[in-house]
């Protein structure tokens, strides 16, 4: 980071000393204030809770311009990415900072696949949950288990245990998601086939039974690999804050991403996707089109709670670049599969016209974020709903990594310990029993 000529004064009105605090520059986006000393030499801390004006770190991953709808994973813009790369060619970006060239992308493709399966005692953690248990619970469940399979590889400072860590949970993450949906629905666990891409691996792992071939649809396993690539990374995103904040303890790389897997689920993060499609179902059973002005007064009345889900983004104040190219995917994938007149995909596509042209909705600068369409697109491939969370886990595996690596490779690194703005009781004196 470059320190800027420009500093920041804070005085204060009851004459205590001012101080100065530097000012930093970035790359490109908002400069910072240092305020490391601010405690130190005032007292005080700032108070942001959410975090909407605090930078957590320094990185070189990803950048958003929320103003723009842009997104680039080390420079290079999403939709660049969407269309020439595969997600484990973005995976050897992320990790690494470069695209691979054709002998690195054909030696990290290889290390990948060899290690797509998993100890065949995780199975046994699946028969411990209930067949309906919600595939988000067991697969903190089963990121966390992997870390006392690998005790060769849990040194976060080692950077070889790093690597390998991440490798195996590139690989195994597809694995996973496919088994704890397979022991959904009471099939047998198919084991992973590497003369596959890692998309259509993860198809055939999903959906394949032992009783015939399964044919990969290259159309379907295209969009799948892009639907990983516009999941990949996110910058300081609440997951990722998690795993960032996780792995400063020093704990291994398989507890820090069960966290961040953990964080994902939530309705207002990752788990918007399968809100979302509950959502348009929802409307869908009540009539459809016809009740969508019905449905966004309720959005707009601030007493019914309800939020169009898929819409609206702390960063993004411009159109999700992921959400255009998520709704491409969803017409492709429609089209392949004879589903181009999916009601649900009508009805979303109305919803957003009438939400962008809605004053609550153009006032606050929400627009349809990477939820948006991806479940639409995700429940027309077969996947249910209650797994489009996973799959996103599954794809921002690499982002939660690359991020908790350079978080650790930096020698300047500590524990993350925010501090509080105290406004309960003060010291008091226990009473006896009697006397409360
Ligand atoms: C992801 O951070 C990331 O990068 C996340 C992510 C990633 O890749 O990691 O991009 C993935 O999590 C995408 C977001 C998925 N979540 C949803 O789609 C859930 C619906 N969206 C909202 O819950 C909300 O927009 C958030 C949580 C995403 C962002 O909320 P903020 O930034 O805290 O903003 P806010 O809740 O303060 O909203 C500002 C105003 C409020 O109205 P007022 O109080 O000003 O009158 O906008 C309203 C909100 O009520 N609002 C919405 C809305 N989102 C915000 N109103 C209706 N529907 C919505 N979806």
């Amino acid at each position: 980071m470059t320190p800027s000529d420009v500093k920041a004064t804070l005085s204060f009105s009851d004459g205590s000393p001012s101080m100065d605090l530097p000012i930093y520059k970035g790359t490109v986006g908002p400069d910072v204030i240092d305020i490391r000393k601010l405690y130190g030499q005032t007292g005080k801390f700032t108070y942001d809770p959410g975090f909407l004006s605090t930078a957590s770190c320094q990185s070189t991953i990803t950048y958003i311009d929320g103003d723009k709808g842009e997104l680039l994973y080390r420079g290079y813009p999403i939709e660049q990415l969407a269309v020439h790369c595969d997600y484990l060619d973005t995976c050897y970006l992320l990790l690494y900072g470069e695209l691979p060239n054709s002998e690195q992308r054909g030696t990290f493709h290889q290390r990948v696949l060899n290690h797509t399966m998993v100890n065949e005692q995780m199975q046994f953690f699946l028969r411990g949950f209930r067949r309906d248990a919600h595939p988000m619970a067991v697969m903190t469940g089963l990121v966390g288990a992997l870390s006392a399979f690998y005790h060769d590889s849990t040194d976060i400072n080692n950077p070889e245990h790093r690597e390998i860590a991440a490798i195996r949970l590139i690989a195994k993450m597809p694995t996973l998601v496919a088994m704890a949906y397979k022991y959904s629905i009471g099939q047998p666990f198919i084991y992973p086939k590497n003369d596959l891409s890692y998309a259509g691996n993860f198809m055939r792992m999903m959906f394949a039974t032992p009783c015939e071939e399964y044919k990969v649809n290259p159309v379907i396993e295209r969009a799948l690999d892009r639907i990983f690539i516009l999941h990949a990374d996110h910058e300081q995103n609440a997951s990722t804050s998690t795993v960032r904040l996780c792995g400063s303890s020093g704990t291994n790389p398989f507890a820090a991403i069960a966290a961040g897997v953990a964080c994902l689920w939530g309705p207002a993060h990752g788990g918007a996707n399968e809100a979302c499609l509950n959502m348009l179902t929802e409307i869908q059973a009540k009539g459809g089109v016809a009740k969508v002005g019905e449905f966004m007064n309720q959005v707009k009345d601030k007493n019914s709670g309800v939020k169009l889900m898929g819409f609206g983004h702390r960063v993004y104040k411009n159109y999700d670049p992921r959400a255009k190219l998520m709704q491409e995917t969803c017409k492709e994938v429609l089209l392949e599969l004879g589903l181009e007149n999916d009601p649900l995909f009508k009805l979303a596509m109305s919803l957003e016209k009438i939400a962008l042209e809605d004053d609550y909705f153009v006032a606050r600068k929400l627009y349809p974020n990477v939820d948006f369409y991806s479940g639409i697109v995700q429940r027309a491939i077969g996947i249910p709903v209650q797994l489009f969370t996973a799959i996103f886990a599954l794809a921002r595996t690499v982002g939660w990594i690359a991020q908790l690596n350079e978080m650790i490779s930096d020698p300047e690194y500590k524990i993350g310990r925010p501090r509080q703005l105290f406004t309960g009781a003060a010291a008091r004196t226990v009473k006896p029993v009697e006397q409360r």
